[in-house]
């Protein structure tokens, strides 16, 4: 069973992934952490992320143990990620990979941008994750101050009102729901109501309890 998750960054989908994947017993995984790897591994090496060359060189020489970098998580990360994700050269370099993990027996929950359009377009279930940019910040924003981080609302707005921007405007396996995705809005669901609606969608999709 393969069920795929695109959205915006902070909508939501990564939780919903986390938690679809434990109720189906899946290994999941969080495609993002791919570009963040790859954008951490130029910046680590004092180079530019938005040098083509060496960005699409550093994909074709990624690893799992990448991976496991804390810093991935970090702001730092997300910018240079969004410069790598756009460049076609990087995008080619990280498909066998994703697709492998789609494809082990049993299946997997993969979420991101284009999973549902690009890496896995005969999914079994296609979530379309979204919400508002305000509600969006507001979640990210809390997010930052739970983890002890400085954070002013305003700036969290504009960062991702710019990713929007970009991960929506590339030419490459742009920011779009699959024409078989289930968009679910969260603007206005809790944690708990959003993943309700998701496991909903995807039991009556797939037949799976
Ligand atoms: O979901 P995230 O914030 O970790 O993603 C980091 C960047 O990578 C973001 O700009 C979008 C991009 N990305 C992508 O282009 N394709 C994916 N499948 C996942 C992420």
């Amino acid at each position: 069973m393969i069920i795929a998750l695109d959205g915006p960054a902070a909508s939501g989908k990564g939780t919903l992934a986390r938690r679809l994947a434990a109720h189906f017993d899946l290994p999941h995984l969080d495609s993002g952490l791919l570009y963040r790897a790859v954008g951490m591994a130029i910046a680590k090496d004092g180079g530019d992320p938005s040098d083509e060359a060496a960005a699409t060189a550093a994909a074709r020489r990624f690893t799992t143990d990448w991976l496991s970098d804390p810093d991935l998580r970090g702001d730092a990360a997300a910018r240079a990620a969004s410069q790598v994700a756009a460049m076609p050269g990087v995008r080619e370099a990280l498909v066998d990979f994703q697709r492998a993990f789609v494809g082990q027996p049993g299946g997997a929950v993969v979420d991101g941008r284009d999973i549902g359009t690009v890496i896995a377009p005969d999914a079994d279930a296609k979530l379309f994750v979204t919400a508002t940019v305000e509600v969006r910040a507001d979640r990210r924003f809390k997010e930052l101050l739970g983890r002890g981080q400085a954070a002013i609302y305003p700036d969290v707005l504009r960062d991702l009102r710019e990713r929007d921007e970009r991960d929506s405007r590339r030419t490459v396996a742009p920011l779009v729901p699959a024409e078989d995705a289930y968009v679910l809005d969260t603007s206005a669901l809790d944690a708990e109501q959003a993943f309700e609606a998701a496991l909903a969608f995807v039991v009556g999709k797939t037949g799976r309890r």
